[in-house]
């Protein structure tokens, strides 16, 4: 995918942990910017890249929802002067146009940080949990975007 200032695509994981340390892991009492699975051989990560440069990124891991495959996303992150500019609306529907077809998944969950909650809903997101709190990072709600259901067994 692109636009006039930046593109979506498919990235390694080295290229992503700068950012996802700078937006997500700052600020955190987090020791470390991977998380489990960043290195799993079904794991995807995506960067939103203005020429080399990463402004944009985000990982989905393999997991399940209510026992059915399904992604889990994580660190997405867009960088401060970049953000409010369509760059994460561009990332989510890269996973949507590039992922859904292919994967046998039923949906994206995610544990969004409270004022993040909207944003994913406008892409489709359903909140899904009560609001929780995850130590030294804030308020959370568990989201879910469905995704087709036809090519999966029950
Ligand atoms: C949250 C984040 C990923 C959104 O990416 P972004 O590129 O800034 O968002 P976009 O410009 O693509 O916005 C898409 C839509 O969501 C809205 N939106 C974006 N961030 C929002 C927010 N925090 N609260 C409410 N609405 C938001 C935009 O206004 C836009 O709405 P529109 O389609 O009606 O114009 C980004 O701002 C970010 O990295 N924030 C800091 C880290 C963070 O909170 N990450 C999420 C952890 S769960």
């Amino acid at each position: 995918m692109s636009t006039s200032t930046f593109h979506v695509a498919f990235a390694p994981l080295d290229v992503v942990i700068p950012l996802r340390e700078a937006i997500i892991i700052a600020g955190t009492n987090r020791d470390t910017p991977y998380f489990p699975g960043d290195e799993a051989p079904g794991t995807r990560h995506v960067g939103a890249f203005n020429g080399d440069v990463c402004i944009g990124c985000a990982t989905l891991l393999r997991s399940t929802w209510e026992d059915r495959p399904a992604w889990q996303l994580r660190g997405m992150a867009v960088a401060t002067i970049r953000q409010g500019q369509g760059v994460g609306r561009a990332l989510l529907a890269f996973f949507d146009r590039e992922l859904r077809p292919v994967a046998p998944t039923i949906g994206i969950w995610c544990n969004a940080r409270e004022k993040a909650v909207l944003f994913y809903r406008k892409a489709g997101f359903q909140v899904e949990s009560e609001r929780f709190h995850i130590e030294n990072v804030g308020p959370h709600f568990r989201l879910f975007k469905p995704w087709r259901q036809e090519t999966l067994s029950p």
